[in-house]
């Protein structure tokens, strides 16, 4: 089977450059989950002038990711959508490039490593809602956005960030998220250079980026201290030849980590506190855990092993709302998928959105039920199934480090605070580059009675 009009799934044929994309723009989530549902595992799209093929079995993923990675790779067309933010940093580079840098940066992810992070993690956790006060109204989103910057600036490159910085790097970044979900909606592509409102927007977000970055660069190159964390790593890095690496390739590498880094963590920990208060009884377990486990005292990494509650709820959010909710592939050869065949240029779509929402790998799917992790699914699930990070070569370098920071941030804030949504609203998930809450999630904060166990 070839990618044929007569395969589309939404509607009559239309004009080649527009094809799916009116039903895609409209509803990204909903019209994935559409086509998955009327047309099965493998479901050929036309997103503008791109043609697509929505993969949505958990074999089929693993095939994509993981076993014929080399025939796959990251260059698509979603991502040269994002090629001024990411430069050739270790999320958008190839072939031996990326796997230079990604052995370079592989020290700072170690598990040891990651432990020693874990002290900063909640020191940083624990002052930040120390003001909070009861019956406070706060946006629980932009709370935690500016937490992980905290983390990551610390723990990976050994700075601090104060607050009007924090600020314009949340408005840098909302100007980023809304420009690039514009751009996924349209049937071709403005360079960035062209000055249209959104290009503005997002060129002047890039830029306010790019300052906090080389800041950062130029006030370790000016201290000469040498230290051991991931920017020291960078800066020393040489290549075979003895050269280091340039400014650019430093500046793409950093920003790259400082963006994947942050934000996919913060949404795992917004949309946790969204899912806690629409199920009183599972903010309860987990404020029952954190009482019988902590008694009154700051979380640390010898917690976690008894934090298991916490630490499922942290998967439960990651299924249901995984904030890289599309990963996107290029096909580099013709080849075939599932008895489709797949011409050279071909995207493919594998959604963790899907896959984690499919009745055939996890029970009762839309239900928020952190303790369906309790008891080992994750060793029986097919590989494939369950994917927030990725899988092959490509998985998520910061997957400890995202993990133990997302329990411990969550542990540290839920011990003493409970946060709020109003009963009658709704957080709808807006998708662009992650999967963000829109709106944010406004919450009242009151604190958590002195003992919640029984
Ligand atoms: C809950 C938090 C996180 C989630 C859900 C997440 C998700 C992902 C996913 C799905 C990928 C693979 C993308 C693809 O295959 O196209 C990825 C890659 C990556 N992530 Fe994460 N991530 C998280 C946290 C982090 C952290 C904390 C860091 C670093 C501090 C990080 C750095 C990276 C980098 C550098 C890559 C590219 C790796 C490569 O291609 O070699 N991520 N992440």
């Amino acid at each position: 089977m070839t990618l044929a009009a007569s395969t589309w799934p939404a509607g009559p044929p239309r004009h080649p450059l527009v094809g799916n994309l009116p039903e895609f723009a409209r509803d990204v989530l909903g019209f994935l989950s559409e086509c998955a549902g009327r047309y099965g595992d493998v479901v050929p799209l036309k997103l503008g002038a791109w043609p697509v093929l929505l993969v949505n079995r958990a074999d089929l993923a693993e095939q994509v990711l993981a076993v014929r990675y080399r025939s796959f790779h990251k260059h698509s067309f979603f991502f040269r959508h994002v090629a001024a933010i990411f430069g050739n940093g270790l999320l958008t580079s190839e072939g031996d490039f990326w796997l230079r840098q990604r052995r370079l940066a592989q020290p700072a992810f170690h598990r040891d490593r990651v432990a020693g992070y874990a002290e900063a993690m909640v020191d940083l956790a624990e002052r930040h809602c120390e003001p909070w006060q009861e019956g406070e109204r706060r946006d629980a989103h932009r709370d935690m956005m500016a937490l992980t910057l905290h983390v990551v600036v610390r723990t990976l490159f050994g700075g601090d960030v104060d607050e009007r910085v924090a600020g314009e790097v949340g408005r840098a970044f909302d100007a980023i998220v809304e420009e690039i979900a514009h751009r996924f909606r349209r049937p071709f592509r403005i360079p960035d250079a062209v000055p249209t409102p959104g290009n503005l927007r997002y060129n002047r977000g890039v830029r306010s980026l790019d300052r906090l970055v080389f800041a950062l660069i130029a006030e370790r190159r000016r201290s000469g201290e040498e230290r051991s964390d991931l920017l020291s790593l960078l800066l020393r890095a040489r290549d075979e030849d003895g050269t280091r690496m340039t400014d650019r390739q430093l500046r793409d590498e950093v920003v790259t980590l400082f963006l994947a880094g942050h934000e996919t963590t913060a949404l795992t920990l917004s949309w946790s506190f969204y899912l806690l208060s629409r199920h009183p009884e599972k903010l309860l377990a987990l404020e029952r855990e954190l009482a019988d486990v902590l008694a009154g005292r700051p979380p640390s990494i010898a917690d976690l092993p008894q934090l298991r509650y916490t630490e499922a709820i942290v998967h439960e959010s990651l299924r249901l709302f995984p904030p890289a909710y599309v990963l996107g592939r290029e096909a580099i050869e013709a080849g075939e998928i599932d008895g489709f065949s797949v011409p050279a240029g071909t995207t493919v779509f594998v959604a963790p959105w899907l896959l984690h929402r499919d009745p055939r790998y996890f029970d009762a799917p839309g239900e928020f039920r952190p303790e369906r992790w309790l008891d080992g699914l994750q060793g029986r699930l097919p590989r494939g199934a369950y994917l927030p990070f990725g899988g092959g070569p490509r998985l998520c370098i910061g997957q400890s480090f995202a993990l133990m920071e997302a329990s411990l941030l969550l542990a540290s804030v839920a011990r003493r605070f409970r946060l709020s949504l109003d009963p009658d609203l709704t957080v709808k998930p807006f998708p662009s580059i992650t999967l963000r809450p829109w709106g944010g999630v406004p919450v009242t904060v009151t604190r958590v009675p002195a003992r919640t166990a029984v």
